[in-house]
This record gives structure tokens, C-alpha cells and sequence, in this order.
């Protein structure tokens, strides 16, 4: 298809504003060329995060040398044949990215239709600077070098070369997981980072991009709602993630991040998954081409929908369907009127002993609120934590057993959350308290002490390692391996001993001893998430909260964890003395309590 220079009318019809930001920009708009030349494969090799080199080759149909030319010019494409704006099918249409790219950098196109001779063109900053005969394979190869580099008020806006890699990164996965016929691979500074055949079907695809557990984790997805149809495989809401940006969405082979579809997918897995954590998957929409508008963004990432209700519904439909056909189906909940009568802990969590009954074991047993910080706890640790039990401590655990309560218990007031009675669903413990009965959320609970723990450790300056006894080693991407190794000094600090093994691997020495040996391989992969999520300049200390909430969560016990009495009461007994022990580091409560006046209500005796 030839190139020609599109109308004025048309022209000003185009979504105005800046095609090329920083180095990924300039590639994604390089490989979609690729796509929409028919390429079956397509070869990309980076150097300096893309700043210095940005090279894409494809076997796709090449241009002409008149073509070459117009290519060059604004405004000028072969993807809109008639005039139709409306209904674009082309990754491109603008005739926008090469002399947008051309302006702000040194551009080398060189092409060559099959069954005729190759030519070149070379622009810099804007000016051609030479043409002439290339000797190629049929197709296309563009070599851009030394991105804004007349143009520093833009170039000091970049961020490292790490960072501008990772995004160049991100660029390919989401445009090979788009075309699973086309072929891919990426070199980056001279080493091969991803390759893909061409042929793969669409899961083997995804999960060749993602991680390769995820084939395992992952449900297919096919859904039709009118004219859109879903596609893609999404993940078990057990393989979650700490950060959002392991979610690929795309409308009719565009990638997109596109508010309504993250809206949509969240509400999905709402009440399946913790606030903060995010489900892998990769998701395609498919829908006439005349029920969006691709026109709306200068770097063709958003789009709009004729129907965005609709477009909702069949991503909430569609992942629903295939979640609950998991048998994953959501928790059920309690109506608002009957959590009303539940006490729970006010938002400063310890500070909620209100209702007249304050814990008496501070006058008796000494430690004062305030100095719980120098002062240890009187109870035994819960074996799961830091230090042993002494039998001395021991002797103040409550003697409740799981078992149906025969006569009141000995103590229960003494202990604002009560003594330990038994254990619901693996999960939520059931105290008996003086006035009323406590329902306590293990996992959520736990996760809050080994918070609060770390801030302490860390303020005493660090926090214990816990050598492994074999070194483990935990596979990322690379991207992730660089966030972690540009930390480990601050990690070691909170107890995480790590090194880099090679490209796309950490090694991990030791761990935060109060975790003690649990999940290494999530941890490590949730902290390079959080890593992500982080401005650079900040350091993990200005982050504390965030990193050791995360390695806390880590270290907790999991809800479906069975739990001994003495293990239960000694989590009751560390949560009245630890201050925000009320809410989980989530901001949901720990515990509710049901008090007498009110079971009696229930019960309609009052
Ligand atoms: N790799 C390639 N193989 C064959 N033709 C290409 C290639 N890259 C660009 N072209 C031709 O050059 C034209 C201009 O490319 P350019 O990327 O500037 O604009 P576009 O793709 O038409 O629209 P957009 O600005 O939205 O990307 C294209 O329309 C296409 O005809
Ligand atoms: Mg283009």
C-alpha cells in the first residue's frame, strides 16, 4: 500500500500532543510500524536503556524509495486508504511517529520490497543527512540513536538507563503478547532478554511473558456479550501480585491502560482479593471496530468505548464466569445489620479498651503502654515468633481449650480480648472475653504484630538476619533483579541478605530472623513489586512502612493455618500489648467483638 499525505481535514481531526516521550515511547512505535508491515518476525536490540540505540528489524513488506520519503513527511501513511478515521484497523494512522521521532534524534531507515533493491535515508534532529542503495533482506530496519540529545531540557527528564530499559521492556511484552503469530526478541546491551516463535497459540504466549507458574494459576477466558468478545487468561486470585502493573489489556490487538478496564477487573476480583493486591492476567477485548475510538491519545494507549457499560460488564461477566466455574466463588458476608452489633477495635487498634474494661495485667505485670517499645511482653511469644517461651512467662497463659467451655473461664477478665476457646475455619479465632466473645482474624491480626515488631527492631537499629540453611535462589525478571540489587545494602539493614545471581535471578543468604524461614521466593517477588511502585530517589527507610508490611505479611500466619491454644492465646496476649494491633496493615479490623448485651438481643431476651 502506498503512502500519501493525509487531507488538512483529516489532519486536524488527529488526537494532537507528544508521540515521544522517552525511549520506550519511540520503540512501541517502531514495533507497531513492524506489526502493521505483516512482519513475521521481528528483532529489537537496545543499547543504554534505548538513550543510545534503539534498533528494530522486520521481514515485513518493506517500502519503496518515493515511500521512504513521504514516510519521513507528517501526516503522511498508507493506513488510511478512505479517509475513515472512525474505523481504524492499523495499529497506526496518523502518519505521526518517524518524523516525530526523526525530529528529536538521529533516525536511519533502511527498507527493501521484495524483489527490489534496498534504500536508506538517514535524518538527524530534523535534517536529512544522507540517502542511498542499503543492501538488506526484504522488510525494514530502523536504528534511532542518541534520543533527545540536542534537545537536553527533554533529555534531563529521563530517568536512569535502568529504568528507561525496564519501560522498553514492558513495551515488547505487551505487543508480543498481542501477536502470538509474529516472532519477537530483545537484546539489550548486547545480551538476548526475551525471545518468542512465531505460531504460539495465546496462553503459551502469555505465559512465556509472565512468569511460568502462571499456566498453572490461570484460567481460560472466553466470553461473549454482544458484539465484544473476551479473550485471555486471568489469574487464580491466589496468584496475586503487590503492584497492578502485571495486568495486560488490550482492545482489538491494542494495548491499552485504560481506566474503565482496570475499574472493570478490579471490581472482579473485589471480594476475592486483599485492597492492595492485584490478579495477573491478560485480558483482549474484541469488538467492532466502529464501538471505539482509538483517536483519543497522542501515544494511542487509551481508547473509547460507544459502550462502556457494556465493555464492563463483559470484563466483570466474563471473569466472574470463569472464577466461580473455578469454584472460587466468594466469600460470603455478613449483613450490615449484624456486623452492627459487633464491637470492633477503634482506629488506633489498642487504644480501643473503652467500654470500662482496661487490661488489668498492665498494673499487674508492670510494662506501661507507652514503654512497650523497651519493655518485654509478659506473655510467652507465640512460637512462630522471635525468642523461646520461658516457663516462668508460660505460667500466665490462660488454660482455655479448644473445647466447649464447661465452666466460666478463670481469667477471661483479666484479658480484654479474652481466652482462646477455639479456632473457626482454620482462620479466626473465638475467645471468650468477661463481656462478650471475640472473633479474631489470624492471619490479619499476626501480619500486624510482625509489623510492629520490625518498626521496633529497626528503630533499635536493624533488624536480626536469619542465615538459610541452603541459599535460596529466586527467579524475577530482570527488571526486578535491578530494583532489588540497587537496594541491598538498605535490605540487609531490615534483615534480608541478597545477591544478584546472574540476569534474572537473586540469591537470598538470610531473612529477617522474626519472619523466620517462610515463603522466601514471594517475598523477594512481592518486594521487587513494592520496589517498582517507589520513586527512585526515595530510600527504603522513607518506605519503611510499606517494605516491612510487606515482608511482615510474609511472615504471618496464614489464614488455614491450624493453631494450638497456647499458640492462639499468645497471639491474643501480644495484641493487647501492641499498639495498632486493632487493624491489619490493610486498615481492616483484627477483631470484632459480639458483646453479652447484644448476643442476648440477638437471642430476642432483651
Ligand atoms: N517497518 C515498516 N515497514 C513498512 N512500512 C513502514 C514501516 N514503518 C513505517 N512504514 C510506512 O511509513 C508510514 C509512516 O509511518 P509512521 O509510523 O510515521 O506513521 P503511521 O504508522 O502511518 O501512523 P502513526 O503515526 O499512527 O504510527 C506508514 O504509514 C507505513 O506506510
Ligand atoms: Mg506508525
Amino acid at each position: 500500500m502506498s503512502i500519501r499525505r493525509l487531507p488538512e481535514q483529516l489532519v486536524n481531526r488527529i488526537a494532537a500532543g507528544e508521540v515521544v516521550e522517552r525511549p520506550a515511547s519511540a520503540l512501541k512505535e517502531l514495533v507497531e510500524n513492524a506489526i502493521d508491515a505483516d512482519a513475521a518476525r521481528i528483532v529489537v536490540s537496545l543499547a543504554g536503556g534505548g538513550i543510545g540505540r534503539i534498533e528494530v528489524a522486520d521481514d515485513g513488506c518493506g517500502m519503496a524509495p518515493d515511500d521512504l520519503a513521504l514516510a519521513l513527511e507528517r501526516h503522511a501513511t498508507s493506513k488510511l486508504p478512505g479517509d475513515d478515521i472512525d474505523r481504524v484497523e492499523t495499529l497506526g494512522f496518523r502518519g505521526e511517529a518517524l518524523p516525530s521521532i526523526a525530529s528529536i534524534a538521529r533516525l536511519t531507515i533502511e527498507s527493501r520490497v521484495r524483489g527490489a533493491d534496498g534504500w536508506a535515508r538517514t535524518v538527524d534532529n530534523g535534517r536529512l543527512v544522507g540517502e542511498g542503495p542499503a543492501a538488506l533482506p526484504p522488510g525494514t530496519r530502523v536504528v534511532v540513536e542518541d534520543l533527545f540529545g540536542k534537545v537536553p531540557a527533554r533529555r534531563k527528564f529521563l530517568r536512569t538507563e535502568r529504568s528507561e530499559y525496564a519501560a522498553c521492556l514492558d513495551v515488547v511484552k505487551r505487543l508480543a503478547m498481542a501477536r502470538p503469530d509474529i516472532g519477537f526478541s530483545l537484546d539489550h546491551d548486547g545480551r538476548r532478554i526475551l525471545s518468542v516463535q512465531p505460531g504460539e497459540d495465546r496462553p503459551a504466549r502469555v505465559s512465556a511473558l509472565t512468569a511460568r507458574e502462571f499456566a498453572d494459576n490461570s484460567l481460560a477466558i472466553d466470553y461473549v456479550r454482544g458484539s465484544a468478545h473476551l479473550g485471555g487468561v486471568a489469574g487464580l486470585p491466589t496468584f496475586n501480585r503487590g503492584i497492578a502493573d502485571h495486568q495486560y489489556l488490550f482492545v482489538n490487538g491494542r494495548p491499552v491502560k485504560d481506566r474503565l478496564l482496570i475499574g472493570a477487573v478490579r471490581a472482579a476480583y473485589q471480594d476475592l482479593l486483599a485492597r492492595d493486591r492485584h490478579p495477573v492476567l491478560a485480558l483482549f477485548v474484541d469488538l467492532p471496530g466502529d464501538e471505539i475510538d482509538v483517536n483519543v491519545h497522542p501515544a494511542k494507549t487509551e481508547v473509547r468505548f460507544k459502550d462502556p457499560a457494556g465493555i464492563r460488564g463483559l470484563i466483570v461477566g466474563g471473569l466472574r464466569h470463569a472464577l466461580d466455574a473455578a469454584g472460587h466463588r466468594s466469600a460470603q458476608r455478613p449483613s450490615a445489620a449484624a456486623l452492627g452489633n459487633w464491637i470492633s477495635p477503634s482506629p488506633q487498634g489498642g487504644e480501643g479498651w473503652s467500654e470500662g474494661v482496661r487490661p488489668r495485667q498492665y498494673a499487674l505485670h508492670g510494662p506501661s503502654r507507652s514503654s512497650y517499645a523497651d519493655t518485654p511482653s509478659p506473655y510467652p511469644s507465640p512460637p512462630w515468633a522471635e525468642g523461646t517461651v520461658s516457663d516462668h512467662h508460660a505460667a500466665y497463659s490462660p488454660a482455655a481449650r479448644a473445647e466447649p467451655a464447661t465452666a466460666p473461664p478463670p481469667d477471661a477478665a483479666a484479658f480484654p480480648l479474652g481466652v482462646a476457646r477455639g479456632q473457626v475455619a482454620a482462620t479466626y479465632i473465638v475467645a471468650e472475653a468477661e463481656d462478650g466473645l471475640v472473633l479474631v482474624d489470624q492471619h490479619a491480626a499476626h501480619e500486624r504484630l510482625v509489623l510492629e515488631r520490625m518498626r521496633r527492631a529497626m528503630a533499635n537499629g536493624g533488624v536480626a538476619r536469619q542465615a538459610l540453611l541452603l541459599p535460596e535462589v529466586v527467579e524475577l525478571d530482570e527488571p526486578g533483579c535491578d530494583r532489588i540489587e540497587a537496594r541491598i545494602a538498605e535490605l540487609a539493614e531490615m534483615g534480608l541478605e541478597v545477591e544478584r545471581f546472574g540476569p534474572r535471578a537473586i540469591l537470598v543468604r538470610a531473612t529477617p530472623a522474626l519472619l523466620g524461614a517462610g515463603d522466601v521466593k514471594g517475598l523477594v517477588t512481592d518486594l521487587a513489586d513494592e520496589l517498582a511502585a517507589f520513586d527512585e530517589a526515595l530510600s527504603l527507610k522513607e518506605r519503611i512502612d510499606h517494605v516491612a508490611a510487606t515482608m511482615a505479611c510474609h511472615g504471618s500466619v496464614r489464614a488455614g493455618r491450624i493453631l494450638s491454644v497456647v499458640e492462639m492465646n499468645a497471639l491474643l496476649r501480644e495484641m493487647e500489648v501492641t499498639p495498632h494491633s486493632g487493624q491489619c496493615n490493610h486498615g481492616r479490623p483484627t477483631w470484632v467483638k459480639l458483646a453479652h448485651g447484644d448476643i442476648e438481643k440477638l437471642f430476642g431476651r432483651k
